[in-house]
């Protein structure tokens, strides 16, 4: 066989993704250091994990110890850089900032590097506890606007582009607008067209999309905030695709955000001590992502689509669908499951226990109405199998409920912004005291009230409390809701602004 004959064998197809993203820098930076059978003198003082408790290195495997080093600052900020220029390309950002203390710091430091304090910021309602949190960092002035309902079944489908619109023809100082998309329940909210209306005001946008590392890499999910065009987006890469917990990104593009100003924030609020293997499980996850990812993920919204239509053939179960919502295509994130179980006589809170304690199943989360439930490119047939099969158990030991009472739901009216009274700042800071629920009503909340899961605060500092979300909390409580924030998480009382009562509506 000649020269000119090996070169006309067929060649295999192109790659998708240049060759670069076969690079793992974090991780290669870990096996050298490694194969150089480096000793440390560092910290961490467990020394490679022969100073630490023999049980937990039984339990956790010796290689997570001897893989939890320090690089030194040099070394460890050049191959951090690679790392995070091979994810921003990834997710088609300018730059990216790997975070190791979730996307609740994602938030913290994209709003410390956009607002002042006294900015006027355009806010969802729906918004996760570390965004209220970055709102008290910041001494921002959240314009809040509630997520759209559905009229029959109460849920939040997004923030509609015309209430954003309204909201900033309303505050023409506004600074930023701030959306959580995906909701916790997988809604997505028509990024693009919020992005036109604000970007028409030049205004920046940026969402908190920690529920969606997986958008824009299947044809079937909704498109990546950046995609849609914002100027900023976390997003948790541990939520729902492959890398360690507590590991998550900050994507920025465009020249509307000063990209170094939140790196430099990223910098001040992260801790100075990142675990490394940490910080490599990010970028393993985004090279499987970029090589891997549209097959796997391709696996998960099909092994979720079974378990859709199984579950909701069971008696007592709905399944939420686009259909039922009056979503688009793309609108809803098809690998996050919503049951709705009221049609057992059940809360989901109930639910979930039983799932948990007697059938072997962990759910993501529940609430007064639903279970939530969240396949990823990790699950197989077999773990499908035993969803469906735990639901089953559960639905064989209750007799379905001829007309099963509505209850309130986490993502719906109980997130209507209440009366503002003052920032959620100067709430926080401003002197208060605790009264009993029951006397709550009308004054201004001087602390967070979040239900565990989904994390959004029902009671949000500054705000005039409303009496149907005390009622709301109450009935949650009495059915073993979990709450944080309050300094009483019994909720046996509330912490309130000092003073008199609000004059705000
Ligand atoms: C909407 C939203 N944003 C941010 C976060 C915080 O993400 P992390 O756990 O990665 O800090 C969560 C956590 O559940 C969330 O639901």
């Amino acid at each position: 066989m000649t020269t000119t004959a090996i070169r006309r064998t067929p060649q295999p197809p192109a790659r998708r993704r240049p060759f670069k993203h076969h690079r793992a820098p974090l991780v290669e930076v870990l096996e050298r250091y490694q194969a150089a059978g480096t000793v440390p003198f560092s910290c961490p003082g467990h020394k490679l994990g022969h100073g630490a408790d023999p049980a937990l290195v039984g339990l956790l495997g010796p290689e997570l110890f001897a893989a939890d080093v320090w690089l030194g600052t040099a070394t460890h900020d050049r191959t951090l850089r690679d790392a995070e220029a091979l994810a921003a390309d990834a997710w088609g950002a300018d730059r990216c900032l790997f975070l190791g203390n979730g996307s609740s710091s994602g938030n913290h430091a994209f709003l410390l590097a956009t607002l002042e304090p006294g900015d006027e910021v355009v806010v969802a309602r729906d918004l996760h506890k570390s965004l209220l949190a970055a709102l008290i960092l910041t001494g921002a002035r959240p314009v809040y606007v509630a997520p759209r309902l559905h009229p029959e079944l109460g849920v939040g489908v997004g923030v509609h582009p015309d209430d954003v619109a309204a909201a900033l023809q309303a505050h023409p100082p506004a600074r930023l607008v701030a959306l959580t998309s995906p909701s916790y329940f997988g809604v997505a909210t028509d990024l693009e067209a919020v992005t036109r209306v604000a970007h028409a005001r030049r205004v920046a946008v940026y969402v908190d999309q920690a529920w969606g590392p997986h958008f824009g890499f299947h044809p079937q999910l909704p498109p990546s905030a950046m995609a849609a065009g914002a100027d900023g987006a976390t997003t948790s890469t541990h939520k729902m695709l492959s890398s360690l917990s507590q590991s998550s990104i900050l994507n920025l593009r465009g020249g509307r955000v000063a990209a170094d100003r939140v790196a430099a924030a990223v910098k001040l609020t992260q801790t100075t001590s990142p675990l490394l293997p940490l910080l490599a499980s990010i970028d393993a996850c985004r090279r499987q992502l970029v090589l891997d990812g549209e097959a796997l993920l391709g696996r998960a919204v099909e092994l979720a689509a079974g378990a859709r239509s199984r579950l909701g053939m069971l008696p007592g179960l709905q399944v939420l669908d686009a259909g039922r919502l009056g979503l688009g295509p793309r609108q809803l994130d098809p690998t996050k499951l919503v049951v709705d179980v009221a049609g057992l006589g059940l809360t989901g809170l109930a639910a979930e226990r039983v799932l948990r304690q007697r059938l072997a199943v962990a759910p993501e989360g529940s609430d007064l109405s639903s279970v939530i439930l969240a396949v990823t490119i990790g699950d197989t047939v077999a773990s499908v199998e035993q969803l469906v099969g735990g639901f089953t158990a559960l639905c064989a030991q209750r007799v379905p409920a001829a007309a099963p009472r509505p209850l309130p739901r986490s993502w719906g009216a109980v997130l209507a912004p209440g009366g503002q009274a003052m920032t959620p700042r100067e709430a926080y800071f401003a002197a208060a005291r605790a009264v009993p629920l029951a006397e709550a009503a009308g004054q201004v909340a001087a602390e967070l009230v979040t239900p565990y899961p989904p994390g959004m605060p029902v009671l949000a500092p500054g705000e005039v409390i409303a009496s149907d979300k005390l009622a709301y909390l109450a009935e949650g409580r009495a059915h073993g809701m979990y709450v944080r924030g309050p300094a009483d998480p019994s909720l046996a009382t509330l912490r309130v602004v000092a003073g008199d009562r609000s004059e705000a509506p």
